[in-house]
């Protein structure tokens, strides 16, 4: 049992292949305002190393693979994300990091509130701090 909350999605598969729908509040416990996705990622090059003060995400791997360090402050695990119907919340307060990309891998987010760079949380000692 993880910690960290993966949630499985809907496939809707037929001899045409497969649909995944997102849908707020019903797939996912929050609604979303934005989404956004990385993509042409350097397997040598991790992203993320941030937690969020209020922003809850949903990261999704559509296409290939990466694994997301996730650590709250007392439990720190690895996730692999391979499956287009299998998805990561990411809440406030949980420092992540994605790494070990594959050639093909996009990484969609959902996210519940528009950019805003204040709700970042980019220092890891700050982060201690904050979630002490
Ligand atoms: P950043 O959050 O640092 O990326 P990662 O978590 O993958 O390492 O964002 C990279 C850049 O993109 C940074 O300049 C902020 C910008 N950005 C936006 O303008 N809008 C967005 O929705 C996001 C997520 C990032």
């Amino acid at each position: 049992m993880s910690t960290f909350n993966k949630i499985q999605l809907n496939k809707i598969g037929d001899l045409r292949g497969n649909l995944v729908a997102i849908e707020s509040k019903n797939s996912i416990p929050f609604e979303f305002k934005r989404a956004y996705y990385i993509y042409s990622l350097d397997e040598k090059t991790p992203r993320g190393f941030h937690a969020h003060r209020e922003l809850k995400q949903f990261a999704v791997c559509v296409s290939g693979q990466c694994k997301i360090k996730m650590d709250n402050g007392k439990v720190k695990e690895t996730v692999l994300l391979d499956n287009p119907a299998e998805g990561l919340v990411i809440g406030p307060f949980e420092w992540h990091e994605m790494f070990d990309f594959s050639h093909d891998c996009v990484l969609l987010v959902l996210a519940s509130e528009h950019y805003d760079e204040k709700d970042y949380i980019r220092s890891y000692d700050e982060f201690l701090e904050l979630i002490k």
